[in-house]
């Protein structure tokens, strides 16, 4: 039998594909090694959204590459790099890769594995498909509280900087009932929570069904308890859906809603299909129907051609909505894009670094002052893991705005839902102790 290890880098998705390849591999009777070193074929499920993920997988290689020296181990590059870098990553003699399989190419992973062994070439397989959603196949997931499922793959949406619809192809959602079946299984094994993926999850359409429709569909489930989804797009918020999140009990209450720029002409040339004030009225618009619904974003400082004007529209942005949390990223050219094509990537890697520190520093105080408003509240915790970060005595869960919370261990566990009053807070963290156990 033949010994696998699999690395994953990227985002949820890249996660998700992963347990969909061990299940196909299972399938072929492979098994899995616990590390590389022990391992006759390693397979890296690689992004590329921006340089330093690339750079890290080349230094995982030559790391592999090193301390397998003559050994015969079997290097296989899956996921986003793949498709991106195909070339690069075929062609470099100092590479020591045998395949490569993109994002829709894993069904066909054991034959590629195969003919490489067979042949001793370079076997690669980067066919995106219009169809392929995995439906068909359930993932070898770890035990544990919470499952990610797939409801589409792929991104039709082209923002001028992102890669991912060349990495990962057109739209296509699964079928209700398929998810609605992976949903009921995950729940008599045991899974408490589910978060629904897409890369563009709210874009989720099959046949006349829509995402309200299949947050509801899920939600019906019984003991699934708390619905998440990401990575939503502004542009795909309909009342209905807003209805939905706000209403369903089970529906986490938090939107994570990347705005990227709060400047009108870098929306634009980010072709992000709205402007800083439509972007706006859907915020005012969510927090009617819930004011304490958690709002968190993602924002690209250094677009090509950004003036420090415009940047300090996306400064004000985030001061005017206040999110709990942001993640902010220094733009990166991608291989393919648009704006590669259109724009020099003009902005000094230390003015990106300026702006990055300014909103950092801006979201931190906003974080914490956010945070601190909780105390002496009572939140519904699902307990997730022990917190091994700062003490071996602590577990760590989730509220239903999906902030973790740490406190101390008592007589509930791991999939347990626990009332735990705030008593402190960082930035990052709500900190508390438990005043009741649910059930
Ligand atoms: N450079 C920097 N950040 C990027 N993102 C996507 N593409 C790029 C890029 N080329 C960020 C966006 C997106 C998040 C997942 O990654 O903010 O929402
Ligand atoms: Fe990285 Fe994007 Fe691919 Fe996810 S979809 S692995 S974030 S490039």
């Amino acid at each position: 039998m033949k010994k696998v290890f699999i690395e994953t880098y990227g985002c949820q998705m890249n996660e998700y594909d992963t347990e969909l390849v061990k299940a196909i591999l299972k399938n072929e009777d492979y098994e899995f090694a616990s590390s590389a070193e022990e391992a006759d074929v390693v397979l890296l499920n690689t992004c590329s959204i921006r340089e330093n993920a690339n750079r890290k997988v080349y230094n995982r290689i030559h790391q592999i590459q090193h301390r397998r020296n003559g050994n015969g181990v079997k290097i296989g590059i899956l996921g986003c790099m793949a498709t991106n870098f195909r070339k690069q990553l075929l062609d470099n003699p100092r590479l020591p890769i045998d395949f490569i399989s993109g994002p829709d190419s894993y069904k066909r992973l054991p034959n590629l594995i195969e003919q490489t062994e067979e042949t001793g070439g370079k076997g690669f397989d980067v066919t995106l498909s219009e169809f392929e959603t995995y439906s068909d196949i359930y993932p070898t997931r770890e035990s544990g509280i919470n499952a990610w499922i797939a409801v589409m793959r792929g991104c039709d949406n082209f923002c001028t900087f992102c890669v991912v619809p060349y990495t990962r192809g057109r739209e296509r959602s699964r079928s209700p009932e398929s998810v609605v079946a992976e949903t009921q299984r995950l729940a008599a094994e045991g899974f408490k929570q589910v978060t629904l993926l897409g890369q563009n999850v709210n874009s989720y359409k099959h046949a006349d069904k829509d995402f309200a429709y299949l947050l509801e569909k899920v939600s019906e489930v019984e003991g699934i308890e708390r619905i998440r989804f990401i990575s939503p797009h502004p542009k795909d918020f309909p009342v209905s859906l807003l209805k939905v999140i706000v209403e369903n009990p089970k529906v986490c209450k938090h939107i994570h809603l990347p705005v990227q720029s709060g400047n009108d002409r870098i929306l634009e040339a980010m072709n992000r299909t709205y402007t800083q004030a439509e972007y706006l009225s859907l915020v005012d618009n969510i927090r009617v129907l819930n004011p304490d619904i958690v709002l968190t974003t993602d924002i690209i400082v250094g677009f090509p051609t950004e003036t420090d004007q415009e940047f300090e529209d996306t400064y004000k942005l985030m001061q005017q909505v206040e999110y709990d949390s942001a993640f902010i990223f220094k733009y990166s050219e991608r291989p393919q894009t648009i704006s590669k094509r259109k724009f020099p990537d003009d902005i000094s890697d230390q003015k990106k670094t300026e702006r990055i520190v300014c909103l950092n520093e801006l979201q931190n105080e906003i974080s914490y002052k956010k945070n601190q408003a909780h105390i002496g509240q009572i939140h519904e915790v699902l307990i997730e893991e022990e917190s091994t970060k700062k003490s071996e005595n602590d577990f760590k869960g989730r509220n239903d705005g999906s902030k973790i919370v740490i406190f101390p261990k008592g007589p509930y566990g791991r999939g347990q839902f626990v009332d735990v009053e705030i008593i402190d807070t960082t930035a990052l963290v709500l900190k508390g102790k438990v005043v009741s156990i649910a059930g």
